[in-house]
């Protein structure tokens, strides 16, 4: 990691510059289905929500945050309750500097030391980075939804990855439940 990195936990604070990276994603890509960029005050509620329940990370760069990764509700089904979703973002043009990897890294171990069992990403199709980040991140390509999403004109597929968090599902008993 570079000596002007800091990963760390994110605060309400930080919601107008995770607002700033991910607008671009909204507005000009489907690598987000959102098709409205939230507003700093609806990004601040999704980062007490995740800091709540899961994990909301930022990267900062000489100071300055220019990435996020977070956690979020897989499914409300209960039993679904080990597994959570998992998502990274960096400002655009900052790319292959080992920043996505610094951020997961970093979040996947807190999702796992809160209980999580299993992490889940979705991908939208192409998008060739987060293909490799996942699967260099030891993720299993689980299957590929096919034109699920409409956004920019056209369909766009979506790849499934999952990955075991600490020891991963077992069958010995009921888990404990993950920390809230
Ligand atoms: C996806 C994203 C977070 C990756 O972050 P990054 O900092 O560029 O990735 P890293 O430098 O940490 O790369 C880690 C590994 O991922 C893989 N990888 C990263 N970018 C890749 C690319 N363009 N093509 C193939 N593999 C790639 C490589 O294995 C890489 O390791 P290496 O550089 O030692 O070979 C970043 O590109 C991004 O923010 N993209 C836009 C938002 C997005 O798509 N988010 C994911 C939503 S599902």
């Amino acid at each position: 990691m570079a000596e002007s990195w800091l990963v760390r936990d994110a605060t309400v604070e930080d919601a107008a510059a995770c607002a700033r990276i991910y607008e671009p994603y909204v507005r000009d890509t489907a690598v987000s289905f959102e098709l409205e960029p939230p507003t700093p005050a609806q990004l601040a509620d999704r980062i007490e929500a995740a800091l709540a329940r899961h994990a909301w990370l930022v990267l900062e760069d000489g100071g300055r945050v220019v990435g996020y990764a977070h956690g979020s509700t897989f499914n409300l089904r209960a039993a679904y309750d080990w597994s959570t979703s998992v998502s990274v973002y960096l400002e655009p043009g900052r790319r292959r500097t080992g920043a996505g990897r610094a951020l997961y890294t970093a979040l996947l171990d807190r999702l796992a030391a809160r209980g999580y069992l299993t992490a889940l990403a979705g991908v939208a199709l192409p998008n060739e980075a987060s293909v490799g980040l996942h699967t260099a991140m030891g993720f299993e390509p689980v299957g590929t939804y096919r034109r699920v999403g409409w956004k920019l004109g056209r369909w766009h597929d979506v790849a499934r990855f999952q990955r075991p968090l600490g020891a991963g599902p077992s069958d010995d008993g009921t888990p404990p439940a993950p920390l809230t």
